[in-house]
């Protein structure tokens, strides 16, 4: 048999970079990956349990978690569709828009890749040298573009977007996605425009403050026009039924949720403060710190973390930036007074 896989494969898809997630290891405080490590609470443990014998039968609570959602964001449930973590739902957005998009560097990796998936052209405008956005400069290109991607607060700067910037480039009239992933330390969302933009779309997510990385639940608001363009290309049976309970379970217990957050920020202020006397740090507005470790080198810095079990990210240098960068997920309490007493000896 004469066989060419070549001449079967997309052409952009060997040229495709992996994403490469944050390193677990057991044994390892993480602060790689901008989790809630104080993990589930306790209605979200009892929701998995109560549901642990169903699992012969498809995922059938939808309709529910679509409405809990909703609800949470004062909506009804034509203004949101769930997916396998918010990742599933940028998929779904770039198989429904055509491209190209547009983001800032640096951003969530996944914005790029999930659009060169597609086989979409994907531009970039960096940032300014402080990290801030520059928002006119993002106008003028975004003339190039469909599919606008903010992310706010952004990861990995952790910098934000005032809303009245928003607005601007919403003006745009392009597909406009709000990544809101780390709205519960932020505070801040812009939901109350979708009434107004029938071309935005807010992102979010339950894998940072609401601490469920691990079973994949993500969900997007946004008007019921799009939302039902989104549902045509979402696959059958695409979360799962324990993400569904856990997702109701955490949004039954809203409050413990906050209590939690509410000690990550408290931390997160020590963190900044105490990490800001031998390196600069930006502004934290999520679960994380963006740290600038030079003169050291990032490599050296994760390096000797790893060697005291603590695995950070290593974001390195960054094209057009001056720098050593690595970005720092705040942790619990006991974590965090350990990622200190070692930076301490820096
Ligand atoms: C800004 C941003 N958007 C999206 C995601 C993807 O989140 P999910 O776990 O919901 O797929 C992440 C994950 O780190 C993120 O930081």
């Amino acid at each position: 048999m004469k066989f060419n896989i070549t001449d079967f494969v997309k052409p952009w898809v060997p040229g495709l970079e992996e994403y490469i997630p944050g390193k677990t290891l057991k044994g390892y405080i993480k602060l790689a990956s901008n989790e809630n490590n104080y993990g589930p609470t306790l209605r979200v443990v009892r929701a998995i349990e109560d549901n642990r014998l169903l699992t012969h039968i498809y995922p059938h609570m939808y309709e529910l978690i679509q409405k809990k959602v909703s609800g949470y964001c004062s909506l009804t449930h034509e203004y949101a569709i769930v997916g396998n973590g918010s990742d599933e739902i940028l998929d779904m957005i770039l198989k429904v828009f055509k491209g190209p998009a547009l983001g800032f560097y640096p951003s969530f990796a996944g914005y790029k890749l999930f659009t060169k998936i597609l086989g979409e052209n994907y531009l970039e405008i960096n940032l300014n040298k402080d990290f801030s956005f520059p928002v006119d400069e993002f106008i003028k290109k975004s003339k190039d573009a469909n599919i606008l991607f903010l992310c706010n607060p952004n990861n990995p700067t952790g910098t934000v977007m005032f809303e009245d910037d928003i607005i601007k480039i919403l003006n745009e009239g392009k597909i406009t996605i709000v990544d809101e992933t780390y709205y519960e330390f932020y505070g801040k969302t812009v939901i109350p425009l979708i009434s107004e933009y029938n071309n935005l779309i807010v992102l979010r997510t339950f894998s940072k403050a609401f601490a469920l990385a691990g079973l994949r639940l993500g969900y997007a608001i946004s008007n019921p026009e799009i939302i039902r363009l989104l549902h045509k290309v979402k696959p059958p049976f695409n979360v799962s039924s324990m993400a569904q309970m856990a997702g109701v379970g955490a949004l039954d217990d809203e409050y413990a949720t906050k209590m939690i957050i509410s000690k990550i920020l408290k931390d997160r202020e020590k963190m900044y403060r105490e990490i800001s006397r031998k390196f600069r740090v930006l502004k934290p507005n999520a679960n994380f710190l963006f740290v600038d470790v030079s003169p050291m080198k990032s490599s050296e810095f994760c390096e000797k973390l790893f060697k005291e079990k603590i695995i950070v990210r290593n974001i390195g240098k960054l094209e057009g930036f001056e720098g050593e960068y690595v970005r720092i997920s705040v942790g619990t309490e006991e974590e965090n007074r350990e990622l200190l007493r070692v930076l301490a000896s820096f």
